[in-house]
């Protein structure tokens, strides 16, 4: 009788607790007031576990630390942002284990770990608890870290030649869009051009395979679109800049679409819909905001085809157009890879038509890395 009381008590008093430190979470601004709010839900939980008050309220105080948690990692990931130049830190700023235990953060891990659950999006974190509570399964941060990765156990292997061959494209890396790229095209431009928790940003995003490709690799990502196909893509017009949060990433990855090509899939507010001289207005602009937008030390990586006219060659879209526009507005070449097309992207009727008109088809793709 009485242990019935003790669990009602403990139900009750931690429900109620509950409620008013999730109101507490929207407007707690530092990371003090945070991770009181986490410490609190994770005791909740563990009590709740122990005496076996049920599995809702257990679940409650465990999205509640997840939901803290999160929001921490995001508020580390601007604490480490500022604290390293090149992965060492700046000058006049403590040293890493210093920093965390004035925070109150156990290890290094704790950190990392909190950073890694603020990369998932807000979608798939309802999506993991919707889930876990309609199978009455338990909700942990470790669930909530396997849910959130795209890709299972996949190895990632990194290129060590400058030409890399990738074909067709991953379906485990982002949603399905009329411009995908090969997922391998990101993960090394991942890994050769950033760090762990290095924030990327993606400001022309299409079906998000840099945003899944950043999870992976456990980079935070900001992604952008002009129509956006996806929760965590937010709707901006690079053509208007970057957003503020945007300021002192570490990598742009730019995949705009290429010239004219699928201009009817991309609709009218694309820079598809631009003449010839519009779109090299539009591309100066981008050189320019994503010059102001990157960090002194980040790097871009401009993924671009030749765009050819096969009537009027003086019409077509050279790469070093592109290369010779990005140099005239402060930009650096750092590495140009080559990263052909497959022959699979003609159909049986293009290849047909080329070989009766004497065309010759391209393949040709090139990823150019920037530096500021
Ligand atoms: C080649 S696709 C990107 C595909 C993406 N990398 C993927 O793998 O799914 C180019 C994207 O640029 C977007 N876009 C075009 N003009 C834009 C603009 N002015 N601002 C932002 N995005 C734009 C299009 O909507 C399109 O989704």
């Amino acid at each position: 009788m009485k242990e019935i009381v003790k669990v009602d008590v403990i139900r009750t008093t931690g429900l109620a607790k509950l409620d008013a430190a999730t109101q507490a979470l929207s407007k707690a601004t530092t990371f003090a007031e945070i991770k009181k709010i986490r410490d609190v839900a994770e005791a909740i939980r563990k009590l709740a576990k122990t005496a076996g008050a049920g599995l809702d309220i257990q679940n409650q105080g465990a999205m509640l630390k997840i939901r803290a948690e999160r929001k921490a990692g995001k508020k580390l990931k601007t604490m480490e942002r500022h604290k390293s130049v090149n992965g060492r830190p700046k000058k006049g700023v403590h040293d890493e284990p210093l920093i965390l235990k004035e925070l109150g953060i156990d290890d290094k891990n704790q950190s990392r770990r909190w950073q890694r659950e603020a990369d998932i999006s807000d979608g798939i974190q309802e999506e993991y608890f919707e889930q876990a509570r309609k199978k009455e399964q338990e909700i942990t941060t470790a669930g909530f870290l396997r849910y959130g990765k795209p890709v299972e156990d996949k190895e990632f292997e990194p290129k060590i030649y400058d030409i890399w061959n990738f074909q067709g494209i991953d379906d485990k890396f982002g949603q399905e869009h009329p411009g995908n790229i090969p997922a391998g095209i990101v993960l090394n431009t991942l890994y050769y051009y950033t760090n762990e928790n290095d924030l990327v940003v993606d400001p022309m995003a299409g079906g998000g395979v840099v945003i899944d490709c950043c999870k992976y690799l456990n980079r935070g990502c900001l992604a952008y679109d002009v129509k956006p196909t996806r929760k965590d893509i937010e709707k901006n017009d690079i053509l208007q800049g970057y957003p503020a949060k945007a300021k002192d990433c570490n990598l742009i990855f730019l995949d705009p679409p290429y010239y004219k090509k699928k201009e009817e899939d991309y609709g009218k507010e694309s820079i598809s819909a631009l003449t010839l001289e519009q779109y090299w207005m539009a591309f100066k602009k981008i050189a320019e905001h994503s010059f102001r937008c990157i960090d002194k030390s980040g790097f871009l990586a401009l993924l671009m085809e030749p765009y050819i006219d096969y009537q009027d060659s003086t019409n077509s879209l050279w790469l070093f157009q592109y290369i010779n526009l990005f140099s005239d507005n402060s930009w650096k070449v750092e590495r140009i890879f080559d990263v052909p097309e497959s022959s699979q992207r003609y159909a049986a009727h293009d290849v047909a038509r080329a070989k009766e008109q004497k065309q010759i088809l391209t393949l040709r793709r090139q990823l150019i890395i920037f530096r500021k």
